[in-house]
């Protein structure tokens, strides 16, 4: 069983921005408290936040972080996250029915954000606030001095402005669970309003509106639509959100997610273009897939109806080799899309269906998932080549036939190095893969050949195990004479390999 391609650098798709490997931090479960900042850790540094989970977000790779939801964001007020920690108030989380003790807030993500140098991706509340709120949060960020905002910054320590660039429009205001839940109209009109007035306090940002909460929502395509019809002109980006999971022993759709995800980003592109041309637009809506990972939300089922925690265990899903293969070939679908997504956020960063995982006060570890995301966000850079595959298909009850072979090849013209990543997702053949490398300026050679993949399919990292699935050197993996690079790739399988 053979896949076929071929490698040609005057094929481009586009340039890969890196803030497609962005992730995402929210105020949910123990991504914030106990995961990144956790004073009583033996690691924390004089703020609060813990030194071995920032080595770690550093060996990821991410350059864009998003805060501070998510579902929370709906319910915030970010005034009560600023000034001095014991005048706070502890509040009702509505989203997740936990106590907020807002001992971290703007001032303190930003400060942890910049240390590690971060691009932080803000969310303003839309749900049960408005204009007023989202302005006056942009200029307490961004303004520099001498007005009530920007002046009470100052007085709280943040002397030198954010300089926050991105922001979000409020969080899927198309769902039903959202606090402050909208129709598409009533959410395109406040967005574009809201988008106006915070550009009127600092003219450098850029903006994203709601997109649906997923592909399956009732409103999917005509929400995109509606809000766009209201809010084209204001908004730079369209946001996305996609979780996946294998459902009733699925295992072959599950592996094929990169379907689903790419289905759903060619249906975005069409809506958003059919506004631009009925609006006669000029620009060209570009995406954010700010949500995105797997997650086994049918396990949290049992976890509704939840009982108001401070800091509660939610969501930490362990994630297998199986997941971790998916993941990698969802980067591998957005980097194919490279010339419409420019920004994506892996949803999230630490303990909530994150790919780094702690214990309180305690250790941490890589999720399996971790691997894949750190390898393409090192090593995919440059364009994006167009390259079509020949191979297997396999048969999936939920996308009908996909090849067994995902891959997607980068080009860095300044260092002249060629990545390809690859997935086989057949679950009991190897696969050959055969790229034809063509228009290259000098011969090339294999670099490194890294794979992720087990017998076990079902193998994770666990606390008392966290490096029982780790990338591992694959040798005999050639570019011969004419130029055909030869690779093997097992059953359930991620590749990186680079080539020079
Ligand atoms: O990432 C977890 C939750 O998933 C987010 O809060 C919400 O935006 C989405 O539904």
């Amino acid at each position: 069983r053979t896949a076929r391609f071929t490698v040609d650098p005057d094929f481009t798709v586009g340039e890969v921005d890196p803030r497609l490997y962005g992730t995402f931090v929210e105020h949910m479960g123990r991504c914030v408290y106990t995961g990144i900042y956790d004073p009583a850790h033996p690691t924390a540094d004089a703020a609060g936040f813990r030194g071995d989970v920032a080595g770690l977000v550093r060996e990821l790779g991410t350059p864009l972080v998003r805060y501070p939801g998510g579902n929370f964001v709906s319910g915030y007020h970010w005034e009560d996250g600023v000034g001095p920690a014991a005048d706070r108030p502890r509040r009702l989380d509505p989203a997740w029915r936990s106590i907020e003790t807002n001992r971290v807030g703007t001032n303190e993500f930003l400060g942890w954000a910049r240390g590690l140098g971060l691009a932080p991706m803000m969310a303003v509340n839309l749900g049960t606030r408005g204009i007023d709120a989202a302005r006056s949060l942009v200029e307490y960020c961004n303004h520099p001095a001498g007005t009530a905002w920007s002046d009470l910054r100052i007085s709280h320590g943040a002397r030198e402005p954010h300089g926050v660039r991105l922001w979000c429009l409020g969080n899927e205001l198309d769902g039903p669970w959202q606090t402050g839940h909208k129709t598409a109209v009533e959410y395109g009109r406040l967005a574009a309003e809201a988008g106006k007035a915070m550009r009127q306090v600092d003219p450098a940002i850029e903006l994203v509106a709601c997109g649906s909460s997923g592909a399956g929502m009732p409103t999917f395509g005509s929400w995109e639509r509606e809000v766009l019809e209201q809010a084209y002109d204001e908004v730079d980006y369209l946001s996305l959100h996609a979780y996946y999971e294998e459902l009733d022993g699925d295992r072959a759709s599950f592996l094929a997610s990169g379907a689903g995800m790419d289905a759903q980003i060619a249906d975005v592109v069409a809506t958003a273009d059919h506004v631009r041309a009925v609006k006669r637009a000029k620009k060209r809506m570009r995406l954010s897939f700010d949500e995105w990972n797997v997650w086994y939300a049918q396990r949290f089922a049992g976890e509704r109806n939840l009982e108001t925690a401070e800091v509660p265990r939610l969501i930490e899903d362990t994630y297998s080799v199986t997941d971790a293969v998916v993941v990698g070939s969802l980067l591998m679908t957005l980097l194919r899309h490279a010339d419409r997504v420019a920004i994506a956020c892996l949803a999230q960063l630490v303990n909530v269906i994150a790919p780094i995982r702690t214990e309180p006060g305690g250790a941490s570890w890589r999720q399996t998932t971790f691997h894949p995301f750190a390898l393409t966000a090192r090593h995919a850079h440059g364009r994006v080549l167009h390259t079509t595959a020949t191979g297997p298909l396999l048969d999936t009850p939920r996308y009908g036939e996909v090849p067994a072979l995902d891959h997607v090849v980068t080009y860095d013209e300044e260092s002249g190095a060629l990545t390809v990543l690859a997935a086989n997702r057949d679950q009991s053949s190897p696969l050959l893969l055969r790229a034809a490398l063509r228009g290259l300026p000098a011969a090339y050679r294999v670099v490194e050949h890294l794979a992720l993949t087990d017998d076990d399919h079902d193998a994770a990292n666990t606390e008392a195990a966290p490096d029982r699935v780790v990338p591992r050197p694959v040798t005999g993996t050639t570019v011969d004479a004419d130029g055909v690079l030869a690779a093997e790739l097992p059953p359930v399988s991620w590749h990186v390999i680079r080539l020079a």
